[in-house]
């Protein structure tokens, strides 16, 4: 009786199909392939057959098939469970499920009552999956056990028959091993089949509506932690000014004073073409403890304190004698700095400073760099996990000793830092880190001596821009520059190898001068972009191209860009937009946009001779603030996204204007009304005066 309704539950577990509501895991296939819409029905896992992605083709399948077969479990109700756990390596999600990159677990994670309400899925299903394999299980004999204890202490188990009680005391032993969710919770397996929801993308945009909101031009852009409306905003040459937003449709600009910068590093920060303050990083409790962080080159000839070792060393087997010169400069004259600075000391309130002391607090990190160009040099924090990574380059010239595919190396890395934990003085006396920082224990070779524990993901030429997706935050997304033909979006995932220098894009990388040897194309698996576009197709008129990787539209304002990913070109005026279809599976489209700017902009946008397409100069970067709203940086000012209808572009779900009216205690607009706003504005009172 209580096995018929235990065979009955399992059945229905492994049977039922639910959708992942608003994923928080973007899809990957444990060989770092994104999953594929089957053209051919699974005959053993026949739950992912149909329509919906999967990791597995047939002869996938039919390896499942035979290490189920090899279990030989006689209880029905055990080997339905089995059956489903196995396949879940068929599962769209499997890379997270099983947590690949480099490791790749028997197992995957199996939800447990403390992991269930972060796994996205209905709660009954949920509710300790882990504890359920255990009861139904924990008596069978299973022969070739795919559930191992971990090798240290105890000894694996045998290939003949063992029992999960002959290595387990208890539903906690086991769970405490196999159960929960890999740590960005995004998910965890509890017997269903993950599809992806079908819903249809917002209605298609019909360009970007920008309005000009400041003259100066800015690499970097963050906003303040504490939600207000307030941005900071960083020049190449060190300065950081801290800037109070208007409000959408106010008709308002930037307001801050340039002769009083939040912090001016520009002493620190060497500034020259391609060096300066790349990047900028605020403690995601800044608000509290005031620290934030800043990422910005220095000239080892210029200043004592620019002393970190050489990217080209011994362990990489790279000699800076042979390197030779670079536009003059000598093997690492040049270095990448992260320094930790503190805002704490004007005031005991963090959200009322505004200028902080411009000297380091602590440095967390420097390195050589071989060559003068292609060194990143962004810094983020992880929304879910709070760790800095730090986007580096591969360090130029095309990268002839395959830096980039090197783990022994920084460069060509997304590196991923622990500052909170100061790490133990033998790690940084040894000269074994690059600084004063830990390692996340979950980074992909944080065990292994022989590679560097601070890489995250490699196989980058020049990640200008990533940006996590602040609704989805496992979608980790960086422009990665291209060498001779293309510029390419990447999604970042743990251990993901992003093909560079063996690839560029998805075409075959020939390199002229590889006196570092090259990687082959058989010993690696790459992750292919997942967008991005030729150089053939943009550069027509200017010779050169140059990703700038965007964000992930969430703003209120234009409701046709939601969920969509904006990027664009660093020279052409060219936007694009990446819409994934189906929702969270990895498939991108993207799309040439125009763009246009505001009848209301507050500056008014430079036209450009012979383009229906307003000169913005250079695109320099994109920036977030805390309403979601998207910039522009470009050489020539600060551009907003604002609603669509002020460009004339239509979008049937622009809502009639978001702004608040202004009362007393908003700022005057800084130019008048127009009719049409007044209109709105009207509209907008009717409204809140019926909805109250
Ligand atoms: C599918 O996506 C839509 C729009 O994002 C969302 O409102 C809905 O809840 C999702 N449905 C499921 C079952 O996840
Ligand atoms: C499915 O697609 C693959 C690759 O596109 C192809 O090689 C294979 O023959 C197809 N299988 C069927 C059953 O159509
Ligand atoms: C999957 O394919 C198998 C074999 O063709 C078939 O028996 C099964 O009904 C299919 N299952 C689903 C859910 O489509
Ligand atoms: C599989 O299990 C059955 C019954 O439990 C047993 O008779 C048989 O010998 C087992 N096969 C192998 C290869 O161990
Ligand atoms: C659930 O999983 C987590 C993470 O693996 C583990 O620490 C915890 O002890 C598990 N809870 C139970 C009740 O087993
Ligand atoms: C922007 O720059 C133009 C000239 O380039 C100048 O006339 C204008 O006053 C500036 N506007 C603001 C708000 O700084
Ligand atoms: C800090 O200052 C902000 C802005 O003035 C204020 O809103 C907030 O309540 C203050 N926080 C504390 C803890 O005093
Ligand atoms: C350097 O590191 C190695 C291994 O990481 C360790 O065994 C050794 O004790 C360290 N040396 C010093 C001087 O701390
Ligand atoms: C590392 O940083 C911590 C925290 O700021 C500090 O206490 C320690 O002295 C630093 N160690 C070195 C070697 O700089
Ligand atoms: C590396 O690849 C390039 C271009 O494919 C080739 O010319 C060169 O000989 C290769 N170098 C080595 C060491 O294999
Ligand atoms: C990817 O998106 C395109 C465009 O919407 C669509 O035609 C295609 O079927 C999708 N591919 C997959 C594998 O879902």
């Amino acid at each position: 009786m209580q096995m018929g309704m235990r065979l009955g539950a399992a059945i229905l577990l492994s049977f039922s199909l639910l959708l992942l509501p608003a994923s928080r895991a973007f899809p990957l296939c444990t060989d770092a392939r994104a999953p594929v819409v089957l053209n051919e029905t699974l005959g053993f896992c026949a739950s992912y057959n149909g329509s919906s992605s999967s990791c597995c083709d047939a002869a996938a399948d039919a390896a499942l098939r035979s290490q189920f077969n090899a279990m030989n479990v006689s209880d029905a109700a055990c080997a339905a469970v089995l059956k489903s756990i196995l396949c879940a390596k068929c599962s769209p999600y499997s890379a997270d499920l099983f947590d690949a990159g480099p490791k790749i677990r028997t197992i995957p994670f199996l939800c447990n009552s403390t992991s269930s309400a972060t796994s996205a899925q209905s709660k009954e299903t949920t509710q300790d999956y882990c504890k359920l394999v255990w009861e139904t299980c924990k008596d069978v004999k299973i022969m070739n056990s795919p559930f191992q204890p971990p090798l240290q202490g105890s000894a694996t188990l045998p290939s003949t028959s063992s029992k999960l009680t002959d290595a387990w005391q208890s539903e906690n032993d086991f769970c405490t091993l196999f159960g929960g969710a890999p740590n960005d919770q995004s998910v965890c397996f509890s017997g269903n089949v993950v599809s992806f929801n079908t819903t249809q993308p917002s209605p298609s945009p019909k360009g970007i509506c920008l309005e000009r909101i400041d003259n100066g031009s800015y690499l970097n852009m963050a906003p303040h932690p504490d939600g207000s409306n307030r941005i900071f905003l960083g020049s190449q040459a060190g300065k950081i000014w801290l800037a109070t937003v208007p409000e959408q449709g106010s008709g308002g600009t930037l307001q801050f004073e340039e002769a009083s910068p939040f912090v001016d590093l520009t002493d620190q920060v060497h500034f020259d073409s391609v060096f300066g303050l790349m990047g900028l990083a605020f403690h995601p409790k800044f608000a509290t403890n005031g620290r934030f962080f800043a990422s910005y080159n220095c000239d080892r000839t210029k200043s004592p304190s620019c002393t970190g070792r050489c990217s080209c060393n011994s362990d990489v087997s790279c000699d800076p004698s042979k390197l030779g010169t670079d536009n003059g400069a000598q093997p690492c004259q040049y270095q990448v700095v992260v320094s930790e600075y503190s805002a704490k000391g004007s005031s005991a309130n963090v959200s009322e400073v505004t200028s902080a002391d411009p000297s380091e607090v602590r440095r967390i990190f420097t390195m050589g760099l071989p060559y003068g160009s292609q060194h990143g040099g962004q810094v983020l924090f992880g929304p879910t996990d709070g760790y800095l990574y730090l986007m580096m380059g591969d360090g130029g010239k095309g990268d002839p000793f395959n830096f980039a595919q090197n783990k022994k190396s920084l460069l060509g890395k997304i590196v991923r830092l622990d500052i909170d934990n100061t790490p133990r003085e033998s790690d940084i006396t040894n000269k074994s880190f690059w600084g004063n920082y830990s390692i996340p224990k979950d980074n992909p070779y944080a065990d292994d001596s022989d590679l560097e524990p601070e890489i995250w993901a490699l196989g980058l030429r020049n990640p200008w821009r990533c940006s996590f997706d602040s609704e989805r935050p496992s979608y980790f997304f960086c422009g990665d520059t291209g060498q001779d033909q293309y510029e390419e979006v990447d999604l970042i995932s743990k251990g993901g190898n992003y093909g560079w220098r063996a690839y560029e894009g998805p075409l075959v990388y020939h390199p002229s001068w590889a006196p570092g040897g090259n990687t082959s194309l058989n010993y690696i698996n790459t992750i292919p972009p997942i967008m991005g576009y030729s150089h053939a197709d943009v550069n027509k008129n200017i010779g050169s191209a140059s990703i700038m990787g965007g964000y992930v539209y969430r703003g209120s304002t234009d409701p046709c860009l939601s969920g969509r990913y904006l990027y664009a070109d660093l020279y052409a005026s060219a936007m694009w937009t990446g819409t994934e279809t189906p929702e969270s599976s990895g498939n991108y489209t993207s799309t040439l946009i125009p763009f246009s700017c505001s009848k209301d902009s507050p500056i008014p946008c430079d036209t450009a001779a012979g383009s229906p397409l307003p000169s913005l100069g250079y695109i320099y970067s994109f920036g977030e603030d805390n309403s979601k709203d998207i910039y522009v940086l470009a050489s020539k000012g600060v551009y907003r996204v604002v609603r669509p209808s002020l460009c004339d572009y239509t979008c049937p779900t622009e809502k009639a204007a978001t702004n608040r009216p202004p009362g007393p205690s908003s700022k005057a607009p800084a130019i008048g009304m127009s009719k049409q706003m007044r209109v709105l504005l009207l509209s907008v009172i009717m409204f809140w005066v019926l909805v109250r």
